[in-house]
C-alpha cells in the first residue's frame, strides 16, 4: 500500500517534542536539550511507502550480508578519530605477570589461544619463516579466524558491563563509569565482525563451532566475572595482546605482497562509515590498521582496568582531565597510548 509522502521523524533526544520539555530539568535538561540523553542523537527525514506491518518475513532478512540500506542506521556510538601516525604506532606489547593472578590469566589465554590456532588453522611463523608454504596464511584462513576472534572477544565487555550493571541496579550504587566503556567495547568488537562478515561467509562447520564456543566461554566468564573481575580483565588485556599480535601479522602479509590485492582492494563500505575512512585511506591494509588500533586501546583498557580497585576506583576513560602541567592522563582515543596499562599511582584521583 502505497502511503501519501511524509516526512518521518524519529522523536528522540534531538528532536525535542515541546511536549516533554516543561518536565525535564537541571543536567538532564541540558543533555537532552543538547541531545545526549539517550545516544540516539540523529533525526531520520525520509520518504516511506509501508509500515512494520506491511513487511513479510522475507523482508526482515537478518543475514549480516542482505542488501540492507546501511545509511538509514544511526550510528549511537560514534568511533573515537585517529590519524594516519597514531595508527601506524600501534606495536605488539606484553603486560609481564606480576602476581599469582596474572599468571593465572596468562596461563588460561595460552590454552585458549592454542585451540584458536587448532580450529582456524593457523601457525605462528618463527622468526625468518614467514614466506615459508607452511605457514602461509590465505585470504579465506585470515578472514575465519577473524571471524572466530571476533565473535569471541564481544563476550567480554557485554558480561562485565552487565554484571556491573546489575550490580548498580541491586545496590543501589553508582557504577563509577565502568559500564560505557565495557559496553562500547562489546559493540566495537562486534562491529568488527560485521565488517569481517561482509567478506566471509561461515559455513556449517565454523557456525557449529561459534555456538559451542560463545556457549562455553560466556559462561564461564560470567562466573568468573562475578568471583574475579579483576583477574577477568587482566585476562581480557593479554587476549587483546594476542589479537595485536594477529592483525600485525596480517598487516605484514598485506605489505610484503603476500595477500593477494588487500593493499589496494576496497574496505566494505560499512567500515568505511564506521571508521569515518578517508577517501585515500579506504584499502583493507588501512581496516586492519583501524581494527588493530582498536585492539591496542582495548589492551589498555583492560590492562589498567585489571590494576585497579574495582570497587572504589572511578573509570579513567570515562573523565577528562585537563592538566596545566601536560602529565598523560588515560583517554578514549590514541592520544595517550599506554599499551601495557595505567598503574593506580600515575591515573589523577
Ligand atoms: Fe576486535
Ligand atoms: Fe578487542
Amino acid at each position: 500500500m502505497i502511503k501519501p509522502q511524509v516526512t518521518f521523524k524519529l522523536l528522540l533526544a534531538n528532536s525535542k517534542p515541546l511536549v516533554l520539555r516543561p518536565f525535564i530539568s537541571g543536567p538532564a535538561s541540558a543533555a537532552f536539550h543538547t541531545g545526549r540523553a539517550l545516544g540516539y542523537q540523529k533525526e531520520i527525514h525520509e520518504q516511506w511507502t509501508k509500515t512494520l506491518s506491511d513487511t513479510k518475513p522475507a523482508d526482515d532478512d537478518s543475514s549480516l550480508n542482505s542488501k540492507i540500506d546501511e545509511n538509514r542506521f544511526v550510528v549511537t556510538w560514534e568511533h573515537p578519530q585517529a590519524t594516519l601516525q597514531q595508527l601506524h604506532q600501534v606495536s605488539v606489547a606484553h603486560h609481564q605477570p606480576k602476581n599469582l593472578s596474572d599468571r593465572i590469566a596468562s596461563r588460561v589465554l595460552l590454552l585458549i589461544r592454542s585451540s584458536f590456532d587448532l580450529f582456524t588453522g593457523y601457525h605462528h611463523p618463527p622468526k625468518g619463516k614467514e614466506n615459508d608454504p607452511n605457514f602461509q596464511m590465505s585470504e579465506r584462513k585470515w578472514l575465519e579466524r577473524f571471524v572466530f576472534l571476533e565473535s569471541i572477544a564481544g563476550v567480554p565487555g557485554m558480561v562485565g558491563g552487565m554484571v556491573r550493571h546489575l550490580h548498580s541496579l541491586r545496590l543501589m550504587r553508582r557504577d563509577k563509569a565502568w559500564i560505557e566503556t565495557l559496553l562500547e567495547e562489546a559493540y566495537n568488537e562486534r562491529m568488527h565482525l560485521l565488517i569481517f562478515m561482509k567478506l566471509s561467509k561461515p559455513g556449517i562447520f565454523m557456525r557449529l563451532m561459534l555456538l559451542g564456543a560463545q556457549g562455553v566461554f560466556f559462561n564461564l566468564f560470567f562466573i568468573s566475572y562475578l568471583l574475579f573481575p579483576r583477574i577477568c580483565h587482566r585476562f581480557v588485556g593479554y587476549l587483546e595482546e594476542e589479537a595485536i599480535v594477529t592483525y600485525t601479522r596480517c598487516i605484514e602479509d598485506i605489505e610484503a605482497g603476500r595477500l593477494s590485492d588487500w593493499n589496494t582492494r576496497k574496505a566494505p563500505q560499512i567500515a568505511i562509515d564506521y571508521y569515518h575512512m578517508p577517501p585515500e585511506n579506504q584499502t583493507m591494509l588501512d581496516l586492519i590498521y583501524y581494527v588493530r588500533a582498536d585492539e591496542a586501546k582495548h589492551r589498555e583498557v583492560n590492562h589498567t582496568f585489571g590494576n585497579l580497585d574495582q570497587k572504589r576506583d572511578r573509570n579513567p576513560y570515562a573523565l577528562k582531565i585537563i592538566d596545566d602541567k601536560g602529565t598523560p592522563q588515560p583517554a578514549a582515543d590514541l592520544s595517550a597510548p599506554k599499551p601495557t596499562g595505567w598503574e593506580r599511582n600515575e591515573i589523577a584521583a
